[in-house]
């Protein structure tokens, strides 16, 4: 397979964007450090699956922006109706009447809540989840998931990171921590009556399967406490089903949170709820206290909306949710051929579902290894491949990509095949090996 070699203007975007831009990107997980030198510094352009560089190289896309992308790059439909609605105006000095008809439909897809607001990014909706949790509950401490790894940019969940600075101490003791599939860790949390807690914050499903009936022990136990339960469907949504993983595993949360796949990676998330709680951040309660909820001045900007309305309406029409679970079994079972062939069972392991599975990257001794994974991230960057160890399959992900991937998949595992067997990734691996994005030092 041809090899990528010409990086010539990526090498000159690094080298001066950081003197602009903290980090060098608006999103961490985007920046530099999570990739090997030879990774594209920035991509100008996308089309389906594809997405070209600076330099003009060709990558087949297997993240697609944070697996926001959930049709394809470009993908007409969704540019149309983004289109015809920056031609009608996007902000109006009163509500624009698509909300009303996104609201609508937008629960009547999801089959979850009562009611819904909309805002620009997924940490404004897990956030006023929070908030009207402890209204309703007149109690302080939020509990999350400590194995998923991102509900907010916002403080009470970053303090629980390694990156806390910036962040007063006391913020940290407002949020406490269970463990995903343990419900014992969650029986106990919950165990004093004076825990304090207003709510459960997890992802319905992440890479493992919830076990023994987690999901709904838990929903009723927090039900039996008085503790709302909110489901974060920021990734799952839209790619279980797209009522959610918590209707394709028949669990109801008092909340759920919704934002990245649900219009084609046009800025559009979503809090739904139950009327009740929900109700709190309205203002026909006439001399009740009033809560503060979403209030921005984008919320609900008008081409957001219209992309959200036209992604669905493409999911609905091409049943969508299905055809991306049969692409990722085709494409799993390729890559899990392709890792028996080269005997890189013990070091290589493909986890979760079809429709969102990722690669762990293990040494010879078979501990999880970030300089391992970078190895892997450089191979098959070089064949034409922009990895970062997650695979998201999508309608654009048809089998010219698919082959392709596996194509690259197979020659990056030759070159892991010899850093297993030489114990190093030494004289393989060009540059500094990729790092966690939550880390104390830089
Ligand atoms: C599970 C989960 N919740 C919430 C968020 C926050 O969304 P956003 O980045 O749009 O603020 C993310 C983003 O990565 C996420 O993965």
């Amino acid at each position: 397979m041809h090899k990528i070699t010409n990086y010539e203007l990526s090498k000159r975007f690094s080298a001066e964007v950081h003197n602009y831009i903290p980090g060098g990107a608006h999103t961490y997980s985007k920046g530099d450090d999570q990739f090997p030198v030879n990774a594209p510094a920035a991509i100008v352009r996308g089309k389906g699956a594809h997405v070209w560089d600076l330099d003009g190289n060709e990558f087949i896309d297997c993240s697609m922006g944070l697996t926001s992308v959930c049709i394809g790059h470009g993908y007409e439909p969704v540019a149309q109706a983004v289109a015809d609605a920056a031609f009608q105006g996007t902000n109006f000095q009163r509500p624009a009447g698509i909300e009303l008809e996104a609201a609508k439909l937008f629960l009547e897809t999801v089959e979850s809540g009562d009611m819904v607001k909309f805002a620009k990014n997924g940490s404004t909706v897990t956030t006023a989840a929070v908030k009207l949790a402890r209204a309703y509950t007149s109690r302080n401490r939020v509990a999350i998931a400590r194995e998923h790894n991102f509900f907010s940019f916002d403080d009470w969940f970053i303090s629980t990171t390694p990156c806390d600075r910036g962040i007063p101490a006391q913020v940290r003791s407002m949020t406490a921590t269970f463990s995903y599939n343990n419900y014992a860790s969650v029986e106990a949390l919950l165990a004093d009556n004076d825990h304090d807690i207003a709510c459960l914050i997890m992802e319905p499903v992440k890479f493992d399967p919830p076990i023994d009936n987690f999901l709904h022990k838990v929903a009723a136990l927090c039900k039996d406490r008085g503790v709302l339960l909110i489901l974060d469907e920021m990734i799952s949504g839209f790619k279980w089903d797209l009522r959610g993983a918590h209707n394709f595993y028949g669990v109801k949360p008092d909340m759920a949170t919704w934002g990245k796949g649900i219009a084609n990676g046009f800025s559009a998330c979503a809090l739904t709820g139950r009327a009740d709680i929900m109700e709190l951040g309205g203002i026909r309660r006439e001399g009740d206290d009033k809560l503060f909820l979403i209030s921005t001045t984008h919320g609900a900007e008008t081409t957001g909306l219209a992309a959200m309305i036209a992604t669905i309406q493409a999911f609905k029409q091409h049943n969508m949710i299905a055809s991306n679970w049969a692409r990722g079994e085709i494409l799993k079972l390729k890559l899990q051929q392709i890792i028996d062939k080269h005997g890189l069972g013990h070091t290589l392991q493909l986890l979760g579902y079809p429709c969102l599975f990722v690669l762990v990257c293990r040494n010879a001794s078979g501990e999880i290894d970030d300089v391992f994974r970078t190895l892997m991230m450089q191979e098959m960057i070089a064949h034409g491949v922009l990895f970062q160890g997650m695979l998201y399959p999508t309608w654009s992900h048809q089998e010219a990509e698919i082959d392709h991937i596996a194509m690259a998949f197979d020659a990056s595992c030759a070159i892991y095949q010899k850093a297993i067997a030489a114990g190093t990734t030494a004289q393989l691996l060009v540059g500094k090996p990729a790092k966690a994005v939550f880390r104390k030092k830089i």
